[in-house]
């Protein structure tokens, strides 16, 4: 077999066999198929598309790249959600403490920033000492221990998609169903969880642009996962505009644990609204609750007694960082370059563009242009007014933060030209379209 022979047949549109597959991801993590070679069939994929059963062999071709994560003997039960990617989104920060404190055991292997999207391990690591590459021994134990666990592909675990995913990111071939699909539940079934809620984006933020592509991705994750034998339900929320109040590493997380208080999370309702309901279905799944009515007021009392807080606070000692020395830092631990943005016009803000705010994310620095670049801790921005608010013309809008005064300079014009604004208060957005799936 030769890659090239494997490129030109998916470039042609033919469906390429398990063989085939394999030939091509195995040849990539063992460094005998360069880049260049995976990057054209990954850009052969995006344009061809492929068949479920293609889409099947894949993510399983993925799966066994690497080790799987044994949790037999855990006691569940363990359900774990997953986003297909968005700006300001966050939701898993707030979610895995919240559904840890109510019974559920979540066991959460993410990704880094892809594209203009933000990533939970890069969130993570912004607390300084937190360490998202765990062995699966300590993966286990955390787990056990706090109920949640944090951590990323290795090059033990799911070792193909941690270089497919870097790949598909610097070449354009991120927004696929089948690359999506293969990517989310090749990590999804290596980390050992039964259960899995999959919040599927759609906006301008989004990698789907539209509510009928995240459908179809949604039905290819329920389809793919449902045939892997784990229980899925997806739900399609939107993400035309950033989820939150803040955009930044170590500024989302501090807006996580602020969300936990017990009082509704402060000025970040959206944020919250989209958590509640992807946490209810981690309930249902879970068997802890019979409908989402009764799951999300489960949720809220158990916000109110501040357990998922502390197991936040816990989290972050058991994975190396420092709890003290997170509070100590929260609210002061900027960049030095800071700049803002103000109203250009008089009126309500109509919509703040996600794709925009998310691409002024990356040239900030929250994101990465390169596989190797790094991300800033300290970039970002912060909301101080959302839609639906009414703003004189000057009034202070975003606080941003550069990683270096080149990139803030940059990234302000793109930022300014994100806010909309009308003369009369815009139409409430619903964030949560459909429900897809289920027990
Ligand atoms: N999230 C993933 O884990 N993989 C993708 O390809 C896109 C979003």
């Amino acid at each position: 077999m030769r890659a090239v022979d494997i490129i030109m047949n998916k470039r042609a549109g033919k469906e390429l066999s398990r063989e085939e597959i394999r030939f091509l991801i195995g040849g990539y993590v063992a460094g005998e198929i360069p880049d260049y070679q995976v990057s054209a069939w990954a850009m052969a994929v995006f344009f061809q598309g492929m068949s479920p059963a293609e889409t099947a062999a894949l993510t399983e071709v993925m799966l066994r790249s690497g080790a799987v994560i044994d949790l037999s003997g855990v006691p569940g039960p363990l359900v774990d959600k997953h986003s297909t990617g968005g700006v300001g989104d966050k939701t898993s920060l707030i979610i895995a403490p919240l559904v840890a404190a109510l019974g559920i055991r979540d066991p959460m292997m993410s990704g880094r920033a892809l594209g203009h999207t933000g990533g939970t391990l890069d969130k993570l690591e912004a607390v300084p000492g937190y360490r998202t590459g765990l062995s699966p021994e300590e993966f286990k134990n955390i787990l056990i221990r706090d109920g949640f666990a944090m951590t990323g592909q290795t090059k033990d675990i799911v070792p193909a998609d941690r270089l497919l995913y870097a790949l598909r990111d610097v070449t354009g071939a991120v927004e696929s169903i089948p690359l999506i699909t293969a990517s989310i539940l090749s990590k999804k079934a290596a980390e050992g969880a039964e259960a899995l809620v999959l919040d599927v984006k759609y906006g301008s933020g989004a990698f789907m642009k539209n509510p009928a592509d995240a459908e179809r991705l949604a039905r290819s994750l329920v389809d793919t996962g449902s045939a892997m034998g784990k229980k899925i339900i997806a739900l399609l929320t939107d993400m035309d505009e950033p989820l939150g109040r803040m955009v930044g590493n170590f500024l989302e997380v501090e807006e996580c644990y602020d969300c936990l208080d017990g009082k509704g999370g402060g000025g970040s309702a959206d944020l919250m609204e989209v958590s509640l309901e992807l946490a209810a279905r981690m309930l249902i799944l879970g068997g802890r609750a019979k409908d989402a009515g009764a799951a999300r007021a489960q949720c809220e009392e158990t916000l109110a007694t501040g357990k998922p807080r502390e197991l936040f606070l816990a989290n972050i000692k058991s994975q190396g960082g420092n709890p003290e020395e997170f509070l100590k830092m929260k609210g002061t631990y900027r960049s030095s370059h800071r700049g803002e943005i103000t109203a250009g016009e008089e009126g309500y803000i109509s919509r703040i563009d996600a794709w925009k705010t998310g691409h002024a994310g990356v040239e900030l620095g929250v994101g990465r242009n390169r596989t190797e670049d790094p991300v800033s801790p300290t970039a970002g921005i912060e909301f101080l007014k959302k839609s639906g608010d009414r703003v004189r013309k000057g009034e202070p809008l975003m606080i941003v933060w550069g990683k270096d005064a080149a990139s803030l300079e940059a990234a302000l014009p793109g930022l300014a030209a994100a806010v909309e604004y009308s003369p009369d208060p815009p139409a409430k957005r619903n964030l949560i379209l459909k429900e897809i799936g289920g027990l």
